[in-house]
């Protein structure tokens, strides 16, 4: 048995997915009525939403733990935690390890705490309340993957961030990322930058990364 078939991990996720399955309508609604300019910015008007990872993807980032035998995980955009609870399954069943976590609104962070402690996995977590910019700058040791999950404008600037920390093959996962021109989507297809990417069919459009180092700095 792995984690995500314990009663108490699948029961709760599965709770979770369906309360964000109900939160639909009222997201559209929201969604359509967002404006820019009011002082609020889109992540304030969005803080009561789960936006999280569909359970196909949840499976596949477990999977990826699994297969990369991953020991530290960072994850920019934890909400309420679903995709961390994968995640910090994956780490369980591979014997040990830390999924770094970052959210900006700090009710959502302490829920995001609360559920994976209801999952008994809070032993492989470090959710960090802040600005992700600021929170992960220092995940403490080599990355083996990274979830990056907290809206794309801000995924080139938390790349460059982790860059350094990443072991060799690591991989990088970024959600919602279905524009090939976008600025993130080109710097990581790249060569020179040290990735071989691709773009993966998951919902909508999955960047999926391997860093293989700076060509200056390969055998
Ligand atoms: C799409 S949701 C994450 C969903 C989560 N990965 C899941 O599957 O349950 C994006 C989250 O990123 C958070 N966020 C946005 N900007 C952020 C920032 N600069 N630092 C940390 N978190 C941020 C938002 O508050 C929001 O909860």
């Amino acid at each position: 048995m792995n984690t995500l078939s314990d009663p108490t991990v699948a029961e709760l996720l599965e709770h979770l997915h369906q309360e964000a399955d109900a939160q639909m309508p009222e997201l559209r609604k929201a969604a359509s009525n967002m404006t820019e300019g009011n002082g609020e910015s889109w992540t304030e008007q969005l803080r009561d939403f789960y936006l999280p990872v569909n359970r196909e993807q949840g499976r596949f980032l477990y999977q990826t733990v699994r297969a990369l035998q991953a020991k530290r995980v960072v994850e920019f955009g934890t909400s309420f935690g679903i995709s961390t609870i994968y995640l910090a399954a994956g780490l369980r069943d591979n014997g040990g390890g830390v999924v770094i976590g970052s959210e900006l609104i700090e009710d959502k962070a302490e829920t995001a705490r609360g559920n994976l402690s209801t999952a008994g996995l809070e032993a492989y977590t470090d959710i960090r309340t802040g600005d992700a910019r600021q929170t992960l700058s220092d995940p403490g040791g080599p990355v083996d993957l990274v979830l990056l999950d907290g809206g794309p404008a801000m995924y080139t600037e938390i790349l460059q961030l982790l860059v350094p920390r990443l072991r060799p093959g690591a991989l990088v996962i970024a959600d919602n990322m279905d524009d090939e021109h976008h600025p993130y989507a080109k710097l990581v297809r790249d060569p020179a930058n040290g990735f071989i990417s691709s773009s993966i069919t998951l919902k909508g459009g999955t960047e999926y990364s391997v860093w293989v180092g700076l060509p200056s700095n390969r055998p």
